[in-house]
């Protein structure tokens, strides 16, 4: 069962990330502000009273995300152009001994449903962990309709090093993995000729 994160769920969701996705990536202070502000939302996943799985994501200023990227390129730069806000789905996880049965795309689903419903945004964008040359999540984002925009290898180098934190894939700092930057162009209010794709595509750019 799918519902919002409550202030109880946070000691777990902490445990869950903290494994599967980097020690210290997530603290208890950042993960509460998803039960506190609207624009923040956390979804876990229940199976008889335990977590199983999480999904986090916000509304971002476009401008603003991209100053928080970690590394950027000109690709990017552009696909975040203008001002405004934007959707940005940002970690999902699922415990090992219940991945596999679609708990993870009902979770991103669910996400992508209810970032939609916070306003009307244009593009949700995903920065996806590719680890020794797996992104786990690709197929998940694919399966909605991300496309794949472009790769930032090394791009978590330095802010591993800074934050110290553990990367489940390639241990102490300094983590290598790289990012898959993923983007879901969203027609706005259903009308043709409002959504992004009437741009011609990047690599024509
Ligand atoms: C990625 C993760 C959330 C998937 O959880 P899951 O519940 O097993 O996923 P689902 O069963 O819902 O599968 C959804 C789709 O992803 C695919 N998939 C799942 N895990 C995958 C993996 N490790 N590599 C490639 N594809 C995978 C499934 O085949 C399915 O695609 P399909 O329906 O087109 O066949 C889980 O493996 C996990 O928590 N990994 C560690 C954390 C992580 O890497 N998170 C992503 C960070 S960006
Ligand atoms: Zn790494």
């Amino acid at each position: 069962m799918i519902s919002d994160l409550k202030e109880e769920d946070i000691e777990q969701v902490i445990l869950i990330s903290d494994k599967m996705v980097g020690e210290s990536f997530q603290t208890p202070d950042s993960i509460k502000k998803y039960i506190t502000d609207k624009h923040k939302i956390l979804k876990v996943y229940k199976f008889n009273g335990e977590i199983i799985g999480f999904v986090k994501g916000k509304i971002i200023g476009k401008s603003t995300f991209k100053d928080t990227l970690l590394k950027t390129n000109s690709v990017i730069k552009t696909v975040l152009m203008g001002e405004g806000n934007m959707g940005l789905a940002e970690t999902i996880c699922v415990k090992n001994k219940f991945r596999g049965t679609g708990i993870a795309q009902e979770l991103a689903d669910d996400l992508i449903g209810s970032l939609k419903q916070v306003e009307p945004i244009d593009i949700i964008c995903s920065t996806l962990w590719k680890a020794g040359g797996v992104a786990n999540a690709r197929r998940i984002v694919e399966n909605i309709g991300f496309k794949m925009i472009t790769e930032i290898e090394d791009y978590w180098y330095k802010d591993s090093i800074v934050k110290d934190y553990i990367c489940p894939s390639c241990g102490k700092p300094p983590c290598k993995c790289s990012m898959i930057f993923y983007r879901l162009e969203i027609p706005l209010n259903g009308i043709p000729g409002m959504c992004e794709s009437d741009y011609p595509p990047l690599w024509e750019r």
